[in-house]
């Protein structure tokens, strides 16, 4: 499969760390949510590391769709179904910030991007039902949306609704706008460098890498996507979901930002230097379950054509993110009153606004003062988000089992020896029995959402170590 859209100019290597070395914090990953973070401790002043096991940007961000959105699909009636509507006014308010403090950096930094209308929109009477329950969402959370059929697009519409103002970007210019701040603070980037542990050491972490150097640091953030840290059990509350995207020229793309919400999810957004690009996104589901993934890509790129015909699919690639039980996002401690080590992450495909507020609410655990009113939101042990739990739990044991009485598909070694009696490899997290991607050419972990690339390298986390092949 092709790279995503975003991917050029590539950014310059930086070194993997190469000696043991102290900073006062390590952030293990450097997507949106690692960047963010590690910029706004070494604008304070804190000697601060971001090691990133692959490239900077090259995870889910830089193969994001890039809606810098608070109009967020169905989120604020997922949320109302779980919580108060005083909760889901927060997770408004931090989304607020957090697109605030971006259009900030964007414009500071004249990185490009432009303001769109997003719409939530239906073509189908379930999708409508939907709709219009987000429409009431969003009223009881601050949210003031605008509600019509008629958003330019190509294809009836049985209901919609839309928020001005909302803003467009290239993942990856911000990717490289936030790089170049960290390091004109000071801050270090090591890339192809693992974390792959962590112990107390007196007052300091010792944090560990696939290099086999030590760093001492006085806090640790798990920007990893699911934390790489068995501790918390966090694997069991984050479900992986991956879904797909195309880009394609020669079409005239619509010029907001949407997403569906019937059955079948589609997303839609012009890019490029003039929005003559348009990027199609959907064909949702969760990481090694199935179905097919080459027939999911394909199933996108057939309604694209129906829909917007005559244009060419210049890129194709699919990508995951991480959610949680009852749709809010985390950035708080690991395990229960412990100050030293953080993860940020369950942004549910809306990684933009909530890793912004998630970075301004880490920031000040780590450096003190006032938390923002609305953190509650990103809480990582509120007991609300917990009674969610055991419904993820039931389904991945239900894999379990599955895994347990051979019902999992078997992967290409099977195809390519002809035999049945040859074993998927096994998951490094916790002994999964691997899935063949057959888009991406990866192995896909069905429990927790680890991927490897087919000579056994990590592609994403939770696992630290290659597969054995
Ligand atoms: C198809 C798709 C479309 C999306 N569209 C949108 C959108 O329109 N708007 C929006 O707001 N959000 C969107 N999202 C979600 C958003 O892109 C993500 O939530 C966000 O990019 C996550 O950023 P992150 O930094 O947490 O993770 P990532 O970008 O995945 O970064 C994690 C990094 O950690 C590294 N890593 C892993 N393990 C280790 C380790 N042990 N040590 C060191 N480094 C490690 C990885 O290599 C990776 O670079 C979309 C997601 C998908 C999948
Ligand atoms: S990701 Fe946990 S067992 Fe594979």
């Amino acid at each position: 499969m092709s790279h995503a859209f975003w991917s050029s100019p590539s950014l310059p290597d930086r070194p993997a760390l190469a000696a043991d070395a102290t900073y006062d914090v390590v952030v293990a990953g450097g997507g949106v949510s690692g960047l963010l973070v590690a910029v706004l401790l070494a604008r304070a002043g804190r000697r601060v590391a971001v090691l990133e096991a692959r490239r900077v940007g090259d995870g889910t961000t830089g193969h994001s769709t890039a809606k810098v959105s608070i109009l967020q699909g169905s989120r604020l009636a997922t949320i109302m179904e779980h919580h108060p509507s005083d909760l889901a006014r927060a997770y408004v308010d931090g989304n607020r910030e957090g697109q605030a403090w971006l259009r900030r950096h964007l414009e500071e930094n004249e990185v490009p991007h432009r303001a769109a209308t997003a719409w939530t929109y239906a073509t189908t009477d379930e999708g409508a039902v939907k709709v219009s329950a987000e429409a009431d969402a969003s009223r009881a959370a601050g949210l003031d949306v605008l509600r019509t059929a008629d958003i330019g697009l190509p294809f009836q519409v049985t209901d919609a609704i839309g928020l001005a103002d909302q803003v467009l970007i290239d993942p990856m210019d911000l990717v490289r706008s936030l790089l170049a701040e960290l390091e004109a603070h000071g801050g270090v980037v090591h890339e192809g460098t693992r974390v792959t542990g962590a112990d107390a050491d007196g007052d300091w972490l010792g944090v560990t890498t696939d290099g086999g150097h030590h760093v001492r640091a006085r806090h640790l953030v798990l920007a990893t996507g699911c934390p790489v840290l068995d501790r918390g059990g966090w694997f069991g509350r984050l479900t992986a979901h991956r879904s797909y995207a195309l880009a394609v020229e020669g079409v005239s793309p619509p010029v907001g930002m949407y997403l569906s919400v019937d059955p079948t999810t589609r997303s839609l957004r012009p890019a490029g230097a003039d929005g003559e690009v348009l990027l199609v996104g959907g064909n949702n589901h969760v990481t090694g379950r199935g179905p097919d993934e080459a027939e999911q890509l394909e199933k996108l790129a057939s309604w694209t054509r129906d829909t917007f015909p005559g244009g060419r699919i210049t890129h194709r690639w699919s990508a995951q993110d991480w959610h949680g039980p009852s749709g809010l996002p985390y950035a708080g401690p690991l395990v229960p009153r412990d100050d030293r080590v953080h993860v940020m992450t369950g942004y549910a495909k809306w990684g933009f606004t909530n890793a912004a507020a998630g970075a301004l609410v880490l920031s000040k655990r780590i450096l003190g003062g006032e938390l923002p009113p609305w953190e509650h939101a990103w809480a990582t042990w509120s007991g609300a988000d917990l009674r969610g739990i055991p419904d993820v739990l039931k389904a991945n044991a239900m894999v379990a089992a599955e895994m347990v009485a051979g019902h999992v598909t078997r992967g290409p070694l099977q195809r390519l020896t002809g035999s049945h009696d040859d074993p998927a490899p096994v998951c490094t997290h916790l002994g999964g029995r691997l899935r063949w991607n057959d888009a991406e050419q990866s192995w896909d972990c069905p429990l927790h959402g680890s991927r490897f690339a087919a000579d056994g390298s990590v592609l994403d986390a939770p696992a630290c170590r290659a597969l054995d092949l």
